[in-house]
């Protein structure tokens, strides 16, 4: 074994309510019935965020995002107590990067600036389409005019670092709607674009009840193709399976995870991985799901939903399922300081991969071919028994 060093330090904070649930999703998320008690889910934040710190003592925060579920329903003074306090415990570094997820149909006049005054940096927009038929279907709260009205009272309020989430192979939607979708989003000059293809996931409406006129494989592929041309033609370089930034603009929080950093996770249902440097383990942790249950036991063992030390013949499959979805690749010597392990641990996996030019490598770095992209589970599974 070599030495397992901490890798940066990300924040990732859960709000789990939304004004209605959308079909497709099977995020943590929540419908808000009647007042949310938004003071006492902070004050539940902190309490679980107090208990998590003894495993990050004396590290600095590089990103800390705020997701959901909708945490744009939070008003900026409940984002500002809980920052306040994040800050007063932990360093949190000077060009910590700090997105909150917006859902157009919840953004009000003069919201942006309290939470540009609170410390958030970069906003994530939730517009999925700019088609209002397509928004309908998705279950969508917003249409098209509002979604543009959103983004531009953040810029308005000075935020020139935005994502826009859009997703792709919509029930009746054509390759011409998903290009169009595009145009209308690169109107809107957003520094990120993140271009999902809708999935179907187990425990949804959708997947009980498939919507008609999901476009197939073939199409689907088509319109991914289609779009990936058009979004590097609009200067947004593809770093990530469906990220997409203007130069220096990828998100730092999810590069973090790709990179396998570290991150705490506050909040209902959130997830945290933790480099322990006097155990030599990485730890796995998340908090119970039910935010009634969180509320009523957060900062209490009660709250944990788990915690598990990844197994070290386990880290090289979980080090390249988040490293191999980066263009980038990722550096030897950061797999050796993140998994602990000796550079033979990633054999005779990389060996195969690297024969049947899935990888390329120079000896430093390995990043995946175009070839490798398309086939990131059959990669990632050579590394399974490691
Ligand atoms: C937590 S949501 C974002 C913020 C906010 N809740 C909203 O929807 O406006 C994260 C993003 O994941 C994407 N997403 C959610 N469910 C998906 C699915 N089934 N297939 C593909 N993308 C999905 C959407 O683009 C969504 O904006
Ligand atoms: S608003 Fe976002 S998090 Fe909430 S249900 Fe819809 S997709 Fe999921």
């Amino acid at each position: 074994m070599t030495m397992l060093i901490p890798p940066p330090l990300s924040l990732y904070v859960h709000l789990p309510w939304c004004v209605r649930k959308c079909p497709y999703c099977d995020f943590n998320s929540h419908e808000g019935k009647g007042a949310l008690p938004f003071e006492d889910y902070v004050d539940a934040l902190i309490r679980d965020l107090d208990q998590d710190l003894p495993l990050v003592w004396g590290r600095s925060i590089h990103s800390v995002f705020f997701g959901g579920g909708t945490p744009s329903l939070f008003p900026a003074e409940a984002i500002d107590r809980f920052l306040q306090a994040a800050s007063s415990r932990l360093r949190f570094a000077p060009d910590c990067e700090i997105t909150l997820e917006t859902n157009p149909g919840t953004t009000e006049h003069g919201r942006f600036d309290r939470y540009r005054a609170a410390g958030v940096n970069r906003i994530s927009f939730g517009i999925q389409s700019f088609d209002d038929a397509c928004l309908k279907r998705l279950g969508r709260i917003h249409d098209s005019g509002e979604a543009e009205r959103a983004v531009k009272l953040a810029q308005d309020a000075g935020y020139d670092n935005l994502n826009l989430d859009l997703m792709y192979a919509l029930p009746g939607q054509t390759l011409a709607m998903a290009e169009h979708d595009l145009q209308r989003a690169f109107e809107l000059q957003p520094a990120h674009i993140s271009h999902y293809q809708l999935t179907l996931e187990p425990n949804t409406v959708f997947f009980a009840r498939p919507p008609q006129g999901i476009p197939d494989q073939d199409n689907a592929w088509d319109m991914q193709e289609r779009c990936q041309a058009l979004l590097a033609a609009a200067g947004y370089g593809h770093y990530e399976v469906s990220a997409y930034a203007r130069p220096g603009r990828q998100c730092a929080h999810n590069l973090n995870y790709w990179r396998f950093g570290d991150y705490l996770g506050v909040g209902a249902g959130a997830h945290g991985k933790l480099t322990l440097g006097a155990e030599q383990a990485v730890l796995r942790r998340w908090k119970i799901k039910h935010p009634a249950q969180y509320l009523a036991h957060a900062g209490s063992a009660a709250a944990i939903g788990g915690d598990e030390r990844i197994a070290p013949q386990r880290l090289p499959f979980e080090y390249l399922l988040n490293s191999l979805r980066l263009h980038e690749g990722f550096a030897l010597a950061d797999f050796q300081a993140r998994t602990g392990l000796e550079l033979a641990s990633l054999q005779p996996g990389l060996q195969q991969a690297l024969e049947r030019g899935w990888l390329v490598s120079d000896g430093a770095l390995v990043r995946p071919t175009e070839l490798g992209r398309r086939f990131t589970n059959d990669v990632i599974s050579l590394f399974l028994d490691s």
